[in-house]
């Protein structure tokens, strides 16, 4: 095999390795070095004009897992069991409306655009809310489209995670408006400026994963 099909190969058996493992083995941690290099992929995750709609809390404190557990459904294998546990926060209208003081500062202290460059961009950044693509008409319409961007930072951990051998598993089977009670009142999270996104277990498998089942190309793909 030449070096670009081995590349190709070792990418498409990363993706086949990862799946939604539902148990993890208890008795083997994630380093603490293995573990921000997962963060780092999400760090490094592109997001809409670069302003990064995101926050992430571990959650390695067994009692916050146990009431976690009352409310998500879909964590109930592995939030007992991950060696990492993640909540993704999603920024509301509080940070992503155009004008907000987290998207000036953010210009100005994380891209260092200097002031002329940042009205500038803010107002490109205003006009695609507003008309482009109509994220102002209500702050759900926001909050959904800043969404869309966290889960960038899914896949990327997720896939970063496989690449090193470590399983992983998406969240979205929980009680929202009780996830949003939890972390308001035992995370300290200000619930207007953040709600949870998804949650993001990590560990090594217990048991063998099953095998993939997927469309075929051609189900999902249309040529023009
Ligand atoms: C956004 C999202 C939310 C999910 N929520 C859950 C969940 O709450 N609990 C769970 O066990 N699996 C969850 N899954 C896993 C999916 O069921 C799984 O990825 C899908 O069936 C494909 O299987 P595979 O990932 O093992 O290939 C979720 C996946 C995604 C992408």
């Amino acid at each position: 095999m030449d070096n670009k099909a081995q590349l190709k190969q070792q990418f498409i058996d990363m993706m086949n390795f990862r799946h939604a493992c539902k148990v993890f083995d208890e008795t083997k941690k994630i380093s603490e070095d293995d573990f921000l290099y997962i963060m780092e992929s999400a760090r490094l995750s592109p997001s809409s004009f670069g302003f990064e709609p995101w926050h992430f809390l571990v959650v390695q404190d067994q009692a916050l897992r146990e009431k976690l557990k009352e409310v998500t459904w879909g964590a109930q294998g592995t939030l007992p069991t991950a060696s990492h546990f993640i909540i993704a926060l999603v920024r509301t209208d509080k940070s992503m409306r155009f004008d907000r003081d987290y998207i000036e500062n953010i210009m100005k202290n994380t891209h260092n655009i200097p002031a002329e460059g940042r009205i500038k961009r803010k107002g490109f950044y205003q006009e695609f809310q507003e008309h482009d693509f109509k994220l102002l008409q209500s702050e759900r319409t926001l909050l959904d489209w800043a969404t869309k961007q966290t889960y960038i930072a899914l896949a990327n951990m997720m896939n970063a995670a496989a690449f090193i051998n470590i399983d992983s598993c998406p969240i979205e089977g929980f009680k929202a408006d009780a996830v949003q009670q939890l972390l308001s009142s035992d995370f300290g999270i200000d619930t207007s400026e953040y709600q949870a996104a998804y949650m993001l277990a990590f560990g090594y498998r217990k048991n063998p994963q099953n095998e993939k089942t997927r469309q075929a190309l051609d189900k999902i793909i249309s040529w023009y």
